[in-house]
């Protein structure tokens, strides 16, 4: 595996995931619409690893331009990152988002198969267990979803599926991740949401910097050790290194279907990850307890043994590194790449 065509290159996981790529000695070539991100991470990814990928500002829905890519470039394998992906807009609107995630994805499997390229990894989500029964959470448990984005990453897992059924030539890994926070040691590259924050370690990040006033904890009350949310945080570099390995398992096992969890198998609370943060940063979040917010689940954590069986992937950075970095980014990008 040398040329990876990267969906969504410029984003939060995909920048990660150029860093990985070129030190793994891979030739990353990004497709981007920049529809939520700035070819400024692409710099930035530069300045870490010494490589600005090639790059084409393009829609995975423009088929035209996906063929000129597979022309121009002997692509070897696609990780595939491009997508809208905040629950709370996909119920608002659903539409665009079946448009982008489902018929992006079906526009670049047709330019796949037309350029003879079958090797994809997925970012799907720990969002398709739904409400699981029990946790840790084992890829075969059932799969279900509550609102329009967790619907199209489950589409587009019965899609690739569909697809390798139906010719076996395909080599398809789907990655389904947990909750990736934090940023790359170098301080550069990092999550940048548009406007308010939905998800925790971004929100509690942008209180640390002083742009927002105080944490709202969705609910004490959960039947978790404090009553607050449990989830499975995952180091954005970690989930990062877990495509590398995947690719490295498609080039042993080229003609495989495989599911993996991405996570490191251990639940924190919202307070931990708070507690944790203000520990390791000396920062206080102040808080107030809301009531829950509708759709989340009491916890959600992986059980991670099928991939580190078969990938050989563990995470490394813990929770404590997990706030270091994701405030290191922070405060040195108050306001992501403008600064
Ligand atoms: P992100 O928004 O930072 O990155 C996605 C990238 O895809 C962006 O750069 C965006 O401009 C691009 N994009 C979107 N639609 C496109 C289109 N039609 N054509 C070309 N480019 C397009 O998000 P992220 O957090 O890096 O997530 C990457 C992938 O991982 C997404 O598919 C997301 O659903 C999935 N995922 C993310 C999380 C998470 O918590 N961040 C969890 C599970 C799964
Ligand atoms: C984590 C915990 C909240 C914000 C979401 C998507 C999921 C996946 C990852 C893409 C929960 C609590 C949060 C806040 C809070 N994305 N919380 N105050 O909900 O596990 O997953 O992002 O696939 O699909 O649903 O992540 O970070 O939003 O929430 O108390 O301001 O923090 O209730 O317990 P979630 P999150």
């Amino acid at each position: 595996m040398k040329n990876i065509l990267v969906t969504g290159g410029a984003g939060f996981i995909g920048s990660h995931a150029l860093v990985e790529l070129v030190e793994a000695g891979m030739n990353p070539i990004v497709y981007d619409n920049l529809s939520n991100s700035t070819d400024k991470s692409l710099k930035a990814v530069e300045s870490i690893c010494g490589v600005y990928p090639k790059f084409y500002q393009a829609d995975i829905l423009d088929e035209e331009a996906l063929d000129r890519v597979f022309a121009e470039n002997d692509i070897d394998a696609v990780i595939h990152f491009a997508g809208l992906k905040s629950v709370g807009e996909s119920v608002a609107q659903p539409v665009r988002y079946y448009e982008n995630n489902v018929a992006g994805t079906v526009c670049l499997l047709k330019a796949m198969e037309r350029a003879g390229v079958r090797k994809i990894v997925f970012s799907s989500s720990a969002t398709v267990y739904g409400s699981p029964k029990s946790c840790p959470i084992s890829e075969d448990f059932p799969l279900s979803t509550t609102n329009p984005y967790g619907a199209s990453k489950l589409m587009i897992e019965s899609i690739l599926k569909d697809l390798y059924h139906s010719d076996h030539r395909w080599g398809i890994t789907l990655l389904r991740y947990f909750n990736p926070i934090g940023a790359h040691k170098s301080g550069k590259i990092g999550e940048v949401p548009s406007g308010i924050p939905n998800n925790l370690m971004p929100y509690i990040t942008n209180v640390a910097v002083g742009q927002l006033e105080k944490l709202h904890v969705f609910g004490n009350d959960y039947p978790t050790p404090d009553g607050t949310g449990v989830r499975d945080y995952i180091h954005v570099s970690d989930l990062a290194r877990g495509h590398v390995l995947a690719l490295q398992r498609l080039e042993k096992y080229p003609e495989e279907l495989n599911i993996y969890n991405l996570g490191t198998g251990t639940g924190y609370s919202v307070l931990d990850l708070v507690n944790t943060f203000m520990e390791v940063t000396g920062i206080d979040i102040p808080y107030v307890i809301d009531p829950r917010r509708p759709g989340d689940i009491a916890e959600c954590y992986a059980n991670p043994e099928k991939a580190k069986k078969e990938l050989g992937f563990e995470a490394q950075f813990g929770i404590k590194e997990m706030c270091e970095d994701a405030w290191r980014w922070q405060e040195g990008h108050p306001h992501g790449y403008e600064d």
